[in-house]
This record gives C-alpha cells, sequence and structure tokens, in this order.
C-alpha cells in the first residue's frame, strides 16, 4: 500500500526501518504522553515488527504506514488506521512525528490522507481517535482533519506521575464528503 500528499510519502514499513524509528523515539519530548520513559534498539525493532506483521494478516485490518519526506527520503514518523468493528465499518487512526519536524502542518496532511483512504477506499462509516487532552498537537489534528471531539474522559490514564485526560474524537462519512465538497457560492444581495 502506498499513499503520497504534497511533502511525504505514506509507505510500507520494512525490517531496516527500525534504526530511523529509534531516532525520533529516543527523544524525551515525543516520549511525553507515553508511559515509556526510554526507547530501545529492541523497542524499535519490536515496534516495526508489530506493522509488519499486520501488513501479513489475512484479511488486513491495520494499514499502519512510514511517513517519508519526499525532499529527503527521511523517515520521521509513522501514521495509520485500524479497522476495529469490520460490520459496523468502524476504524480507528494514530500516528506520531519526529519532535523537530512539529508545527508545520506535516501530520494534518498525514491524517487526512488516511481518512481519505478509510471512507473512500475501506468503506468505513465512522472514523475515530483519542489523544490525552494536554496533547494539544495532536487534538489540533483530528480536528483540522475535520473530527468533532464527542467526549472528555477525565482522570483516564496516569502517566509520568499525572493523572491525564482523554479526548475523543470521530467523523460520519457523511460529514467527511460535505466537508469534500466546495461551498455553494452565494448569490449577491
Ligand atoms: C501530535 C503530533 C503528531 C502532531 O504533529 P504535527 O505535524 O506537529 O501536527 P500539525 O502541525 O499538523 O498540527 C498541530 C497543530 O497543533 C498546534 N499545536 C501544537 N502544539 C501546541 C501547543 N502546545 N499549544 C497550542 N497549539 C499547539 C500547532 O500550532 C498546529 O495547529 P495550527 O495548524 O492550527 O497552527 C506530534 O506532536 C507528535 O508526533 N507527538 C508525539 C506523538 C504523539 O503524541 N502522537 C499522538 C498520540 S494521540
Amino acid at each position: 500500500m502506498y499513499l503520497e500528499t504534497a511533502r511525504l510519502r505514506l509507505r510500507e514499513f520494512v525490517e531496516d526501518d527500525w534504526p530511523a524509528v529509534l531516532a525520533y523515539q529516543a527523544d524525551p519530548l515525543y516520549l511525553r504522553f507515553y508511559h515509556l520513559t526510554e526507547q530501545t534498539a529492541a523497542g524499535a525493532r519490536d515496534f516495526v515488527q508489530m506493522f509488519l506483521d499486520q501488513q501479513a494478516e489475512q484479511p488486513r485490518t491495520k494499514f499502519q504506514l512510514a511517513l517519508e519526506l519526499k525532499e529527503d527520503d527521511r523517515l520521521v514518523g509513522n501514521c495509520g488506521i485500524r479497522i476495529n468493528d469490520p460490520e459496523q465499518r468502524e476504524a480507528n487512526i494514530g500516528y506520531e512525528l519526529a519532535s523537530p519536524l512539529w508545527g508545520q502542518g506535516l501530520m494534518t496532511e498525514a491524517a487526512t490522507e488516511i481518512v481519505h483512504f478509510g471512507f473512500e477506499e475501506l468503506n468505513m462509516r465512522r472514523i475515530w481517535s483519542w489523544c490525552v487532552a494536554a496533547n494539544i498537537g495532536s487534538a489540533r489534528v483530528l480536528a483540522k482533519v475535520g473530527m468533532r471531539q464527542e467526549g472528555c474522559l477525565r482522570e483516564k490514564e496516569f502517566i509520568k506521575g499525572e493523572w491525564r485526560d482523554h479526548l475523543l474524537f470521530a467523523i460520519l462519512d457523511h460529514e467527511w464528503r460535505a466537508l469534500q465538497r466546495p461551498a455553494v457560492a452565494q448569490p449577491a444581495a
């Protein structure tokens, strides 16, 4: 599977990707909202192996793709969609990016493409995600993709010494399609 945006290639992981994954996951800033306190080579290998295993599943339900910057072919993160309920046609998305690249709209670009794939190719009805409420960048990505906040799970998880709220977001297929239509021009008064 392969997708593309203006600045990114979204491609399948390969075994040799683990050092590039380790490079961004070893960053404490990246780890801020995760339980993990440090990433190791073994951890990064296992992480990549999980996606290789998902590629082989039949039928495949999880599509977690490596993000490669077109300008220099560097692997700088991942973004993917996972079908969690095929009968109800429901899936969720998840993503991560190397911290020096945050705030440039890159994950909004990737996540928009993944949601497009979910509705147009996987024929999903509802695509959702969640994030730690304090992870403002992630909540912004979900909102910019067109998702609506559906809930807040208060003090859901104890992470690195603090109880963290979770925010739930989702978008429905008809909401997505409405966003794709160009706005109808209003006649001049
Ligand atoms: C979450 C993450 C993927 C966002 O990626 P990104 O490429 O920086 O996202 P974008 O640039 O597309 O959008 C981020 C938005 O949040 C805003 N933002 C980020 N941090 C912010 C902060 N502390 N306060 C206010 N706004 C903030 C940015 O300004 C931008 O909004 P804008 O386009 O309206 O200006 C990235 O921070 C990351 O990988 N974090 C670590 C892993 C992670 O948390 N993954 C998600 C788990 S749910």
